[in-house]
């Protein structure tokens, strides 16, 4: 039998697949099917800042104490009707799911500014969760808006959520920012024990007949798994925060390769909505098959063993591979393909 043992923002965890937060888990059944088919740990579906301020008026109290900031990105607030459960609805859900299953459960919290919609994190606390998610998405769409200042906004967020709750915070984060050593280094101080890489863009598409924007969501493919892979591999060595890996994990290789890359744990959501709950158990047994087969009797040994700071030639993760890549493909072969 392997040893499939790990250890989650100091949450003991019996192997390395965590469900990524997915409406999936907004089922008691799916939550108890996800325990049965060997996830470690169960992500639920975010509540939203928006939400939050809507549902409780906080923005109205925190403008009329004149303490807190007020987000831009509040000036347009989708209607209630847009989120999928209310807070109330989502804590008692929460506390069902701990009542029903062993595993870890992490409630997810899904803004990007500071403000009185932070206290919540504190209810989950109470409700049970284990730990929370922070789903940092925020966007820079006006000139006036730097870098500096949105990795600001970013560290004031993470540092609120740290001190309302005693429970461990993970970060999930966008791809977009320039130096993820420097910021995950200052999330980390900021109270973050986990880092979650990445948070997917959902870009909306453009309708040429109708010249509408539309919202879209499709499932990831494994080929998103690769800047993951090549950022848990750089991070790893430099933090004291667990990293763990989300999107484009679908298999079994996914998995050991977000292991090797030095993620503490693999989390999925597409594979599961593509292939069923039960993908989890399958891909747990292709695991062990994997290690076994090399004499492996842990899963833990592999953790970033091709990560930056393990393997002898660093140059496929610098700006090396880069000159390799493209010079490797020569113009001699492009010509000679058509
Ligand atoms: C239908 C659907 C709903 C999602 N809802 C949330 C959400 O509420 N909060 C969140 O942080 N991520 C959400 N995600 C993102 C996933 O948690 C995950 O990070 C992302 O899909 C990449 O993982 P994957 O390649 O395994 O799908 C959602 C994903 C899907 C497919």
């Amino acid at each position: 039998m392997i040893n499939l043992k790990t250890s989650y923002l100091g949450l003991p965890l019996k192997g390395p697949i965590v469900v990524s937060s997915t409406p999936l888990s907004e089922s008691l059944d799916n939550v108890r099917r996800m325990e049965d088919s060997g996830a470690a740990a169960v992500v639920l579906t975010s509540l939203f800042e928006e939400q939050l301020v809507l549902e409780s008026g906080a923005l109205d109290a925190d403008l009329s104490r004149g303490t807190e900031s007020t987000p831009e990105s509040l000036d347009y607030l989708p209607d209630l009707a847009d989120y999928r459960m209310t807070h109330e609805v989502y804590l008692e859900h929460l506390r069902r799911c701990k009542a029903a299953v062993e595993i870890p459960i992490i409630a997810s919290l899904n803004g990007a500014t500071t403000g009185g919609w932070v206290r919540f994190a504190r209810e989950m606390e109470q409700a049970g969760a284990d730990a929370i998610e922070l789903n940092t998405y925020a966007l820079a769409t006006e000139r006036s808006q730097t870098s500096s200042e949105m990795e600001l906004q970013l560290l004031e967020l993470t540092d609120a959520v740290c001190r309302a709750v005693k429970i461990p915070v993970a970060v999930k984060l966008s791809q977009s920012f320039t130096s993820l050593p420097h910021l995950t280094a200052r999330l980390e101080d900021a109270g973050a024990t986990g880092i979650v890489l990445f948070n997917r863009f959902y870009q909306p598409d453009f309708d040429i007949e109708t010249l509408e924007v539309r919202p879209t969501l499709h499932f990831s493919t494994p080929s998103e798994l690769l800047p993951r892979l090549h950022w848990a591999a750089i991070l790893y060595g430099h933090l004291r925060a667990d990293i763990a890996i989300t999107g484009g994990v679908h298999t079994a290789e996914d998995v050991l390769k977000s292991v090797m890359a030095g993620g503490t744990v693999a989390m999925m959501a597409s594979a599961l909505h593509i292939h069923g709950i039960g993908h989890i158990g399958r891909v747990l047994g292709d695991i062990e098959y994997w290690l076994e087969k090399r004499e492996y009797a842990a899963l833990s040994p592999t953790r970033g063993c091709l990560s930056r700071r393990s393997v002898p030639d660093t140059s496929p993760f610098d700006r090396g591979n880069y000159i390799k890549t493209l010079s490797s493909y020569s113009l001699r072969q492009t010509v000679a393909a058509f």
